[in-house]
């Protein structure tokens, strides 16, 4: 997934409400993230409830979305069967056409989610696998070191 928004408030991506990923978040709102820069031995890992962000917050980032990918999403039943490339290719025809002319709504059952973080944990590799994790919990976020 892509981080397309990150302030005090969480973390945020955008997704298909419909897809696998959306559905298993609508009856478990609960997930993590982890960022790894693993050249440099390094990750951070946020977790916490899921929300979904506002209508209003999604059609500001769809706005900034080139209108290909905003056709891509149209398109997109994301997580449902499809029979074959073609299939997907007639569907992104269809929706192309539809649109032609006219600015692209964002889809009924597309948006975002932000994960509020309750735990964050910074990683840093160190050797013989004696690592450094500091992590910090909410509502504080008072730091604290684990053995690794
Ligand atoms: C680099 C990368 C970035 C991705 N970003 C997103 C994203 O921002 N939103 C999204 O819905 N899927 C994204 N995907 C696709 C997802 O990994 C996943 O295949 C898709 O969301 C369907 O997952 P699901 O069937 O479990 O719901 C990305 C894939 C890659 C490789």
């Amino acid at each position: 997934m892509l981080c397309k928004g990150l302030d005090e408030r969480g973390v945020v991506f955008y997704t298909n409400y419909g897809s696998d990923k959306a559905r298993a978040l609508e009856a478990n709102p609960r997930a993590a993230v982890t960022f790894p820069w693993i050249a440099i031995h390094r990750q951070v890992h946020v977790r916490g409830a899921v929300t979904r962000v506002s209508p209003a917050e999604t059609a500001e980032y769809w706005a900034l979305r080139p209108r290909g990918s905003q056709l891509g999403a149209w398109a997109s039943d994301q997580s449902r069967p499809v029979a074959d490339r073609r299939a997907m290719a007639d569907r992104f025809a269809e929706v192309e056409a539809r649109f032609e002319g006219a600015d692209v709504p964002v889809p009924p059952e597309w948006g975002g989610y932000r994960i509020a973080p309750e735990v964050v944990e910074f990683w840093q590799g160190r050797e013989n696998r004696v690592h450094n994790r500091v992590r910090l919990v909410a509502p504080d976020f008072v730091p604290f070191r684990l053995q690794p």
